[in-house]
């Protein structure tokens, strides 16, 4: 009777006082709000899929990341205790010493075994990158590794929570991000805590207060002709063009002097054919009509031996779908890009990794997995709309994702593209790291100099996008070996520090942009992405997006939107279809802007047009120096939900510009008036102001 009374007097005291201990691992919190520049946090495996090893010790629980990492807990003070293993993980897949995960499991990022978005194929030199892993409580730094590098033990964080209201779990890598930095994993991670509230993960997304705002004003009824306005070809080859047109349908396009072999649809404005069979420059005179009016403009057909006069504008499949691409997803991308986005200039549909089956015939022709039953009927139907149609494969033996490439096979990889009607070729270097000898510019070029003979075979116009990531400083050279464009940087992802580290670099390479050759910072993640089955909406703030956009037309970079395009919202299609930010992209002239100022806080880019004009972006970049080291303020601790507006200012000096000078606002497409010597406009956090400046005469 005794012991009962004392039981329940043990079971009161524990259940009124809320003393009972319960335990939270790690690895079953919600991952997915990992804040990572590449990739997504793994349960027990490192972001790559392969087991968590640090220091040759494998470990079962644990959570792999990239660094740098974060991840913001709310404890609301019912926190006592934050254990966890840490540090940098080897890279070892059963029976590999080294290398992407072998395919097979469509689940991991990046699909289909892929090495996720960001990651580098083998070949690509590894840095060996150092890291700090911190815990940090309400601002304070409660634990800090120090300083640890490949090979080092697990090091072990066991701190008191008690009064900590926020967690945060930081790793800081100060010489490397992502695969090519660091490998990182928290391992054996679990929270105790008392009381009914368990510790949730919560975003660290900085919010700039700005809800979504489309700026770009509502389509016109009046007939109209955007960009580009100039397109190029070789001599007698299969011929695809949409003229850029929108209005109020019934449309109705005219050309009165069509080069022979030629012909328009006047109803779609598409022209197919064969392309003259002699060099020179063709205007075609272009009449458009509705039943509101009519408009006129010229459009220059350049035969000769430059592709990609302005910079490629399309749509590419891996952001969106990463491997788990399927020809409905591309016929839709197709019907949704003719129907709303064809007369704003965007022309082709580009498959990226995916489509590759596993084995060659006998014959060791190249075919296609299950999700494309019929390519051809695929590429037919998107010529059919007007557009192009875009491939990918790899010089190595495998593609990033472990399709088969074309290493070996390269003039009948070609000769099956052409068959297809394929448009534009993506060759992307990814397993060749294991093929290449050394690290010279002959061995960097070769195997895209043989991929460009196999294609001039094809008797095609090819559009020949290289994507090794920079190497060798790929624009130096990249017109040698008939690129028209070259990726400069490792894969872009959705966030902000990834457009900093992607387009914001871009400013030593930009004399070598130039038409039919462009640097290339990688696709734009704007929309629906995922780069897998699982897409969500961008991470990207709505002014990051405007800033994304922006750049990118500055800069004469390829414009690929890589995302879901039956997802395609209103903010989206505002930001894709704005003709006059796009004709900064599409300027016939090709420059690329230059950063022309730049303080701790923002940046200013400015871009000259074949008009004689300027334009100028001023980017509130927020913060690039403290905030990629300092811990604490890499964290978005909630007390500075809203960032107030910058003021930023431009001297007409700085850009080469005398006298009084027209500002127009390419978003909104508004005068906003007439400035002598000096501009200055409030920027939102993250944002962007992109004006254009016209000297008045
Ligand atoms: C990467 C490339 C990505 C995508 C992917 C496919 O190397 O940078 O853009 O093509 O391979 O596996």
């Amino acid at each position: 009777m005794k012991s009962v009374f004392l039981i329940c007097c043990v079971f009161l005291l524990c259940s009124f006082s809320g003393a009972v201990e319960k335990t939270i691992w790690l690895n079953e919190m919600d991952l997915t709000l990992f804040d990572l520049e590449i990739g997504q946090a793994m349960k027990n495996t490192t972001m790559m899929g392969s087991p968590i090893i640090i220091s040759g010790v494998t470990y079962e629980n644990g959570v792999g990341v990239t660094t740098p990492a974060k991840y913001l807990i709310e404890l609301n003070g019912n926190g006592t205790h934050f254990y966890a293993e840490v540090g940098p993980c080897e890279m070892k897949f059963p029976g590999r010493p080294d290398g992407p995960a072998p395919g097979g499991d469509d689940k991991k990022p990046g699909g289909n075994g892929a090495a996720p978005a960001g990651t580098p194929g083998p070949g690509v030199p590894r840095m060996s990158p150092t890291m700090d892993f911190y815990v940090l409580g309400d601002k304070q730094v409660l634990w800090h590794s120090g300083t640890m590098k490949n090979g080092d033990k697990a090091k072990i964080a066991d701190i008191d929570l008690i009064g900590v209201k926020k967690l945060a779990l930081v790793v800081v890598s100060v010489n490397g991000r992502g695969p090519l930095g660091g490998m990182a994993a928290w391992v054996n991670g679990k929270i105790t805590y008392s009381g009914d509230v368990t510790p949730k993960a919560v975003t660290n997304k900085t919010v700039s207060g700005n809800a979504p705002k489309i700026l770009t004003p509502a389509e016109s009824e009046l007939p109209k002709i955007n960009y580009p306005k100039v397109i190029g070809a070789t001599e007698g080859k299969p011929f695809i063009f949409a003229i850029p047109v929108t209005g109020k349908k019934p449309l109705q396009v005219t050309i009165d002097n069509l080069p022979k072999g030629l012909v328009l649809d006047s109803g779609t404005g598409i022209i197919t054919g064969t392309s003259p069979a002699q060099k020179g420059t063709f205007i075609l005179n272009v009449t458009v009509k509705n039943s509101l009016g009519e408009a006129k403009d010229k459009i220059e057909l350049k035969v000769g031996d430059l592709l990609a006069l302005t910079p490629p504008m399309g749509w590419n499949s891996w952001n969106a779908g990463g491997m788990s691409v399927d020809q409905v997803k591309i016929r839709a991308a197709a019907d949704v890009i003719a129907d709303k986005l064809r007369g704003h200039g965007w022309a082709f549909v580009n498959i990226d990794d995916g489509w590759q089956a596993d084995k060659r015939t006998d014959e060791g022709l190249l075919l296609t997995n299950h999700k494309f039953s019929d390519i051809k009927g695929m590429g037919d139907y998107i010529h059919s709309k007007g557009l192009r149609f875009g491939i990918y494969s790899s010089p190595g033996p495998r593609t990033c994702g472990q399709a088969i490439g074309s290493y070996q096979h390269e003039n009948q990889d070609a000769a099956t593209w052409g068959k297809w009607g394929v448009d534009y070729l993506k060759y992307d270097w990814c397993s060749y790291g294991s093929i290449v000898q050394d690290n010279s510019l002959d061995e960097l070029q070769k195997p895209y100099k043989m991929m460009h003979e196999a294609i001039v075979k094809t008797n095609r116009d090819i559009v020949y996008s290289l994507c090794q990531y920079g190497m060798g400083d790929v624009w130096k050279w990249g017109p040698e070996v008939n690129g028209n464009l070259w990726r400069t940087t490792m894969d872009i992802q959705d966030n902000w520090k990834s457009i900093l580290n992607t387009g914001f670099t871009q400013t030593n390479n930009a004399d070598y942009a130039g038409p039919g050759h462009w640097n290339d910072p990688d696709m734009l993640v704007i929309g629906t992405v995922g780069w897998s089955r699982d897409t969500k909406p961008t991470k990207l703030s709505p002014d990051e997006q405007y800033s994304h956009f922006s750049l990118w037309s500055l800069l004469s970079s390829p414009l690929l939107i890589g995302c879901e395009m039956d997802k395609l919202d209103s903010f989206t299609l505002g930001l894709l279809t704005n003709d006059e930010v796009i004709g900064v992209n599409q300027d016939v002239l090709g420059h690329q802007a230059k950063l022309v100022k730049k303080g701790s806080d923002f940046q200013v880019w400015a871009k000259n047009l074949s008009d004689g004009s300027k334009v100028v972006g001023l980017f509130y970049t927020g913060d690039t120096e403290s905030s990629a080291t300092d811990p604490v303020k890499m964290i978005n601790w909630g007390d500075n939900k809203t960032e107030p507006a910058k003021l930023i200012s431009i001297d007409f000096n700085l850009l080469g510009l005398t006298g009084k000078q027209q500002v127009r606002n390419l978003w909104s497409q508004q005068n906003i008036g007439t400035y002598d010597g000096h501009f200055e406009t409030e920027v939102n956090f993250h944002g962007v102001g992109l004006i254009k400046l016209s000297a008045i005469k």
